[in-house]
């Protein structure tokens, strides 16, 4: 049954007609819109809402049926309504007590799974289990897609300083020859274990990745280095020993875990490769405090709510259709690509959980980059075109590098943009200052139109202390919860994603076509596309 949804309309005008800058005449803003979890600090005194607009929000959430679905994610309700599935990732991450209080049944196999991976780290990293040639893997090669992706690569990229085992780990997602080639003249056969990471193990290109890649160590060992030197994860245990992999070398994933949101299980083998399974722990104990604070604070507090419900004020409120992801650290470079994943396959749908269509907007379209790349890429849009971007900033208190001057200069450019999307520059300022500085007045009349900026873009800071896994970990679980607190806000089913699924079955389609196959349903455009290709 569709739920009361905030009036968010109502709000509009008056929040269109202010500046996010007079907010701050309310001396307490910076105090009260300002909160702290699992070390991690938000400030979003920069959004554009009062506090008492934000309480009214706060309020409905509380009103909602929020706080008994967060009780029921946590506690293994099937609230995956259309895959009839529980929702548990946030179990990997939990103490054994409370896998066992939760999963009386599977809590066993979980922590088998987790001891498992465990010793096939520490055997690998020391040189126990060794290559079909009986030489110290030097490489790992991990292959998958999507959520069998994203996640290992975020970490991946942002715990480089934490690589401290000495296995070199590579990743082979997208079905691309090229990409193969590329990591294939790289490797060794004889030095090199594989992870096939699918859940379903029928995903097209991993399977196409991991086939070529069998063919090529086929071409250099004997047959049984596949047993010997390949892992799996995945849930279709038969498909994975057909393909040669041992079954002891396969790793469980469970149906209640999602492929977004799996990194905690044993698709973070390749992770803890390279960071050692202890450092892997602590990217776990992150998320897991975050969880708590998520489970256990007042929404007021809430961090993972409030920016769940600031990310609504902005699209229902104030029609804003996109979010910019910068965080301002290199080593983040890949969380925009993981959250384009996470938000928009979660939560960009228009039908609601018992399948009536919605009557609001949903996910904003998310992209980023690290800054201050975007800098000098996209952020002249974010500036001057008439679209407003709601924007997260993230950055961290210390750098991990020995270049301290370079750290400042970052975290100088990170505060300084979210200050230059809020204030802008109105004509008139732009006007005195080329005077002060000496401009003509036919200067003026003809630059400083172009010169103006239009402000008034909300955005939030979040600030780590540092980047190490503890906050990594504490920083994908805080927006975890907040897409999860959206979907239930806006009434769908953040779990599922029947939308990949028409691009798959044309896909065939199309191959099939490509194959020589009589009568399809694709378009003029298409079949001719096909024929380029196949005349080519
Ligand atoms: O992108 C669609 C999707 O179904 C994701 O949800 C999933 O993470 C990915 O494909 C890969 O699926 P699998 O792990 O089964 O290969």
């Amino acid at each position: 049954m569709t739920e009361h949804f905030f009036d968010f309309s109502s709000n509009r005008q008056k929040a269109n007609d202010r500046t996010i800058i007079s907010l701050f005449d309310e001396i307490t803003r910076v105090d009260n819109f300002t909160t702290n979890a699992a070390g991690l600090f938000l400030d979003y005194s920069k959004q554009n809402i009062s506090q008492s607009e934000l309480s009214a929000l706060i309020n409905w959430a509380g009103s909602s049926q929020l706080f008994d679905k967060i009780a029921a994610q946590f506690s293994g309700d099937k609230i995956n309504n259309t895959e009839q599935r529980a929702v548990l990732h946030t179990l990997l991450r939990a103490p054994n007590d409370i896998k066992k209080a939760v999963l009386p049944e599977g809590a066993n196999e979980i922590i088998a799974t987790e001891q498992q991976m465990e010793k096939i780290v520490n055997d690998v990293c020391s040189g126990k289990l060794t290559s079909s040639t009986q030489e110290k893997f030097t490489d790992v090669l991990a292959i998958g897609i999507g959520g069998s992706f994203y996640g290992i690569k975020v970490g991946l990229t942002a715990l480089q300083p934490y690589h401290s085992t000495g296995l070199n780990v590579h990743f082979l997602a997208n079905v691309d020859g090229g990409a193969v080639q590329e990591k294939l003249n790289k490797l060794s056969a004889k030095t090199t274990l594989v992870v096939v990471i699918s859940k379903t193990f029928s995903t097209q290109e991993t399977l196409l990745n991991a086939l070529a890649v069998k063919h090529w160590m086929l071409a250099a060992l004997p047959a049984h280095c596949i047993a010997q030197q390949w892992f799996a994860i995945s849930t279709n245990i038969e498909q994975v020993t057909s393909f040669g992999i041992a079954r002891e070398h396969v790793l469980p994933i469970w149906d209640w875990v999602g492929g977004r949101f799996s990194l905690w299980s044993a698709v973070g083998l390749p992770l803890a490769f390279a960071i050692g399974y202890e450092n892997f722990v602590k990217l776990k104990q992150g998320a897991f405090e975050m969880d708590q604070h998520f489970k256990s604070a007042k929404f007021k507090d809430n961090m993972p709510v409030i920016m769940a419900l600031l990310g609504m004020w902005n699209r229902n409120g104030l029609n804003y259709s996109s979010l910019a992801i910068l965080p301002y650290e290199h080593a983040l470079r890949a969380l925009p690509g993981y959250l384009q994943q996470t938000d928009m396959e979660s939560n960009g749908k228009s039908v609601s959980i018992d399948g009536k269509k919605l009557d609001w907007l949903t996910a904003p379209v998310v992209f980023g980059q690290e800054g201050t790349n975007g800098q000098h890429a996209f952020m002249q849009l974010m500036h001057q075109s008439v679209d407003v971007i709601p924007t997260d900033f993230i950055v961290s208190l210390k750098g991990s590098s020995k270049y301290s001057e370079h750290h400042k200069v970052l975290v100088a450019n990170c505060f300084a943009q979210s200050e230059a999307l809020m204030q802008g520059k109105t004509l008139q300022q732009v006007k005195d200052e080329m005077s002060t500085q000496g401009a003509s007045d036919e200067e003026i009349k003809r630059l400083a139109v172009h010169k103006t900026m239009k402000g008034n873009t909300p955005s939030n800071t979040i600030v780590l202390e540092s980047l190490n896994p503890h906050s990594l970990g504490a920083l994908l679980a805080l927006y975890e919860h907040k897409i999860f607190v959206q979907g239930v806000l806006w009434q769908l089913n953040s779990f599922d994603q029947w939308g990949v699924e028409l691009g798959k079955q044309l896909g065939d389609q199309v191959l099939a076509v490509m194959a020589g196959q009589e009568g399809n349903n694709l378009s003029y455009s298409s079949q001719m596309l096909i024929k380029r290709f196949l005349n080519a």
